[in-house]
């Protein structure tokens, strides 16, 4: 069995280490000339952290990242604390795997490891969904029993899989994103930017139509800023030159705290936040899609990513406990189908559909619910919203109002692993 993954993002790597821990080929089609470390600054919440355990490479996430120890959220004219969420040992106790940040170097490496053929600088430009086949500039054709589409929001994968019938649709925000040295920070001199940068943490600040989250990466040696507000850019466009003055400006008024860090920001980048409406169909005959691709969402849950290799160690798994089945069958001489036909694959792929659809939609649905929470005018709603916040945490030890340990746990709790192996038996039953 041979799998084509389009995209080395997350998703596609964490797919390609599931596939290849089953002893399945994989082929992974990546555009970019070289590593490029996007993934870095990504946090992982612990369902991810969980798949990460499964894959492997927990160890080596926790030797060079770094576990967030507590989530602060700040009011944003003056910094005052509104909550310091406890995560850190809290996180792993409640959800067995902890909350971690930064792993696209590791699961890049882990993947190399395996033996995944991994190829960068090149452009899948076409994918046909009869083969399948991946086509790239120049014209050469990559086939496989399958294709994965992991090639994220812009993703022409799916394209080929919904016949051009869909397209973006734009959230109403737009996000800054700065990355620090710690030197440049520690430059500053100042006592309160100097406080920050020794929380191994995730800091918020929450305003009118605007946020803003500051967090350490590289284990502390560099500081990701993201600025989130009403996007203005013009349809269509989706990343620009951010301009300095005019994010500057955005921010005026704000925590002065906050006002120092993004006075030091050295170039910034703007984006359009997009996502999509509930797709009708992420399959079409053996083309699937993953993460990005099929169900973008608002950054406000910092579940993207986690989605994403979720999704590639689900259709890893699945295509494992189907090998496994034909292996068996392999020993009865007496049966002949011991290869899974393309309509097998077909159905196993609407059975990975079929279990992820929910979940993320749901998650996708709940950063939508989060902008709004977030984003609260000043006023009554908003002081109601920071009375509970006081009380509220992602763990039930942490959580005194239950509302948001008890939507938290829908998502961190999952052990999408062990249900999909008892989907696929369900599955298997039926469709033999
Ligand atoms: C401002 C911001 C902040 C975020 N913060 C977080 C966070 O804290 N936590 C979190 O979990 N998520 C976060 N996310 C979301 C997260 O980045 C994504 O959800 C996640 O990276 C999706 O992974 P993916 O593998 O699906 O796609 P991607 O990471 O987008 O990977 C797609 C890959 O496919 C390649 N590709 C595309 N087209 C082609 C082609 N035609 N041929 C070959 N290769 C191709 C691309 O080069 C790319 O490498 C954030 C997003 C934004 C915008
Ligand atoms: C795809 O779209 C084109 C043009 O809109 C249409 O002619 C064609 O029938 C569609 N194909 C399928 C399989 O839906
Ligand atoms: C978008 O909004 C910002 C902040 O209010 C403003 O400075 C900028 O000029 C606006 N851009 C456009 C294209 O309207």
């Amino acid at each position: 069995m041979r799998v084509v993954i389009v995209g080395a993002g997350l998703g596609g790597l964490a797919c390609a280490i599931a596939c290849r821990r089953e002893g399945i080929d994989v082929v992974v089609l990546e555009r970019s000339p070289e590593v490029r470390e996007v993934g870095a600054g990504i946090q992982i919440p612990p369902n991810g952290g969980r798949i990460m355990r499964d894959l492997g490479v927990l160890p080596q996430l926790l030797d060079q990242g770094s576990q967030v120890q507590q989530v602060d959220f700040r009011r944003y004219k003056d910094g005052h604390l509104l909550r310091s969420m406890p995560f850190g040992d809290d996180i792993t106790r409640e959800y067995d795997a902890p909350w971690i940040a930064d792993y696209y170097r590791v699961l890049l490496d882990e993947a190399i490891r395996l033996g995944a053929n991994i190829r960068f600088g090149v452009e899948v430009e076409h994918v046909l969904t009869d083969g399948p086949e991946a086509i790239l500039a120049g014209g050469e054709r990559v086939s496989g029993n399958i294709v994965v589409g992991a090639d994220g929001i812009g993703s022409l994968v799916r394209h080929s899989v919904l016949n051009d019938t869909v397209s973006l649709v734009e959230t109403g925000d737009l996000a800054y994103r700065a990355t620090f040295q710690k030197e440049q920070l520690e430059a500053l001199g100042d006592d309160k930017v100097n406080d920050l940068c020794q929380r191994v943490g995730v800091t918020s600040w929450l305003g009118p139509d605007k946020h803003t989250i500051f967090y350490p990466v590289r284990g502390g040696k560099e500081f990701n800023l993201v600025l989130l507000r009403p996007d203005n850019l013009t349809q269509g466009s989706r990343r620009e030159k951010g301009d300095i003055q005019e994010m500057r400006e955005s921010y005026a008024g704000w925590d002065e705290t906050l006002q120092k860090i993004i006075s030091c920001v050295p170039s910034i980048d703007k984006w359009k936040l997009t996502h999509l409406p509930e797709l009708p169909s992420w399959t079409k005959n053996t083309v699937t899609l993953l993460g990005d691709a099929c169900h973008p969402t608002l950054p406000y849950q910092a579940q993207g990513a986690a989605m994403a290799v979720e999704d590639g160690a689900i259709i890893g798994k699945l295509l494992g406990l189907l090998q496994a089945r034909y292996r068996k069958l392999e020993r009865d001489p007496s049966l002949s189908d011991n290869e899974p036909t393309p309509e097998t694959l077909i159905s196993l792929l609407k059975l990975y559909e079929q279990i992820r659809k929910a979940p993320t939609t749901r998650s996708v649905q709940a950063a939508i619910m989060n902008r709004k929470l977030f984003h609260l005018q000043d006023g009554l709603l908003r002081s109601i919203r920071d009375f509970l916040l006081r009380y509220a945490g992602v763990t039930r030890k942490s959580d005194w109002t239950w509302l948001s340990s008890s939507r938290q746990r829908r998502s961190l709790g999952l052990d999408v692993l062990k249900d999909c192996s008892i989907a696929f038996e369900a599955w298997e039953a039926s469709f033999f």
